[in-house]
């Protein structure tokens, strides 16, 4: 068995395979197929300060080889989370991470400053990068000065491991992953979804409530592989790469263009266990060529 153990800064992941905020829950929703001990982390749903409703339905619709959703970042706040949610995922025997958005610096700062209290989650990936609110999220992820002001406000208030979470909608995604890294960012993670759109011909109307929706699955992973490879060599941070991975090949492919760990999101829709099968393939690939090591693959790909 390879030794697959993988390091972000402070955070040590038992394996690379961690799930995609907004299609794991908060992983006890999953634990009827995944023994969630087992996987090197979970990032829970996105939490805000105050909140949130959500989009208008219809939020969701499938593409070929995907899906596009505007879910808009539905939670019941902060708050919530550390009084309800926290007790419950607290004793999960794996990195617990939330996944935090925000309106303006200030206020993803009190979110993070909350979270930074509960000594069972050991690090954030801030979403800088949702497209399908229309108060914040992607509006910091596309300029390097709106994603500095982001990490840095929150840098001040959050000691702890911090990850920031890309936008692909941006022209030169290594400028903004450089702007995180002087900011004090500990890792970027990419990618969050690539703005789309869906029309209902009979209708003639967009089949999303706003029209446009963020595109996820198989479809994006040439993007995000090329987004991962242009970032990991722009940055000496650790990369987390993650957009259509679906099996243990895209999740090496991923590792070998630079990601340290990979993060598994629209998959976990058609099979609940996907990630399971991911670790135990990997360790498979890595025992069949005799690597001992996962980090050995880390950045193959010159
Ligand atoms: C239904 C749904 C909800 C999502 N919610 C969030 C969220 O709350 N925060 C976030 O950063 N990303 C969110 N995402 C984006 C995913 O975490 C991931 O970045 C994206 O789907 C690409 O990975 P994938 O192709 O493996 O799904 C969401 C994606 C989907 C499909």
């Amino acid at each position: 068995m390879a030794r697959l153990n993988v390091d972000i800064k402070d955070l040590r992941l038992k394996n690379p395979v961690l799930t995609a905020s907004g299609t794991f829950g908060y992983g006890l929703e999953f634990a009827d197929f995944v023994p969630l001990d087992e996987l090197g982390g979970i990032i829970v749903k996105g939490t805000t300060l105050a909140p949130r409703e959500g989009n208008d339905y219809p939020r969701m619709a499938e593409t070929p080889m995907g899906m596009l959703n505007c879910v808009g970042l539905q939670n019941k706040g902060v708050d919530f989370f550390c009084e309800s949610i926290y007790p419950q995922i607290k004793e999960i025997r794996t990195n617990m991470i939330v996944n935090v958005s925000g309106s303006s610096p200030e206020n993803y700062a009190a979110c993070a400053e909350r979270i930074a209290t509960l000594d069972r989650i050991p690090a954030i990936e801030l979403n800088i990068s949702c497209p399908n609110v229309k108060d914040g999220g992607m509006a910091f992820g596309v300029t390097c000065q709106g994603a500095a002001s982001v990490v840095s406000a929150v840098r001040k208030v959050y000691p702890k491991t911090l990850i920031v979470k890309l936008s692909p909608n941006v022209t030169n995604i290594a400028d903004i992953a450089r702007a995180c890294e002087a900011e004090g960012a500990d890792s970027v993670s990419l990618i969050n979804t690539l703005m789309g759109m869906a029309v209902d011909i009979e209708k003639r109307q967009p089949l999303l409530s706003i029209r446009t929706g963020g595109l996820s699955g198989p479809a994006v992973k040439p993007v995000a592989l090329r987004m991962v490879y242009d970032v990991a060599h722009a940055v000496k941070i650790p990369v987390i790469g993650l957009g259509g991975i679906s099996n243990a090949t895209d999740a090496l492919e991923f590792m070998m263009c630079g990601a340290t760990a990979i993060e598994i999101g629209t998959a976990n829709f058609i099979d609940p266990s996907v990630t399971m099968k991911v670790i135990r393939e990997m360790n498979a690939w890595l025992d069949r060529h005799g690597v001992r090591d996962v980090r050995e693959i880390i950045g193959v790909i010159a």
